[in-house]
């Protein structure tokens, strides 16, 4: 399906504003990680490919050990609602395991719950979030991420991973997307 008419906004964070909050966001999870046992790293993707690449070579540089894994959840749309599902599970064995999730927007929070829910019933013996972006206008359900690049209002973003119809992922930036039906 053909996206409807939109025009990419005003830059919210340009690309030396994300790299500093990453680094320090990096700095913050590397105290909490340092010396836990059995550090696993997960990306809860598609959108949060570029800030957790950014994020994994601070922690490395930081000389944390890890192992990493990835976790894609979707939804299908039903009659009345949409339903999470798992879409790709990870391959590590994480029982007993220190996780962290790394995210790359926390909107309504269902796919950020479901995601721990599921580690924590694969036997994680913590886990733990990080996601770049907060949303709190949106939240449906009572979730909330323990390391958060930047809160902002209920505004649609792209770049930096994120995407609106497949596009503009590979921006450096983060941007607004304004539609047709926004105020002026
Ligand atoms: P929930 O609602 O479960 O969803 O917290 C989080 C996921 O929704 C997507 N999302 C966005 N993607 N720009 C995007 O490119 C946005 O402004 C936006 N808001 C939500 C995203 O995939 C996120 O992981």
């Amino acid at each position: 399906m053909a996206a409807a008419a939109y025009t990419i906004g005003e830059v919210l964070f340009n690309e030396h504003v994300i790299q500093t909050r990453v680094h320090e966001l990096a700095s913050d999870l590397g105290s909490m990680l340092m010396g836990k046992k059995d550090v696993v790293v997960v990306a809860l993707l598609r959108g949060s490919f570029v800030f957790f690449a950014d994020i994994i070579r601070e922690l490395a540089r930081d000389g944390l050990d890890m192992r990493i894994d990835f976790l894609t959840v979707g939804s299908y749309v039903g009659n009345v609602s949409s339903t999470l599902q798992l879409k790709h599970d990870i391959e590590i064995d994480i029982r007993g395991s220190t996780v962290m999730v790394v995210d790359d927007i926390l909107d309504t929070g269902r796919s950020l719950s479901f995601a721990c829910d599921h580690l924590r019933a694969k036997g994680a013996a913590e886990v733990h979030t990080c996601v770049l972006l907060d949303k709190p206008s949106r939240r449906t359900v009572p979730r909330q991420a323990d390391f958060i690049g930047f809160t902002i209002d209920d505004v649609f973003v792209v770049g930096y991973g994120l995407d609106f119809d497949h596009r503009h992922r590979e921006l450096p930036h983060i941007a607004a997307v304004r539609f047709p039906e926004d105020k002026q």
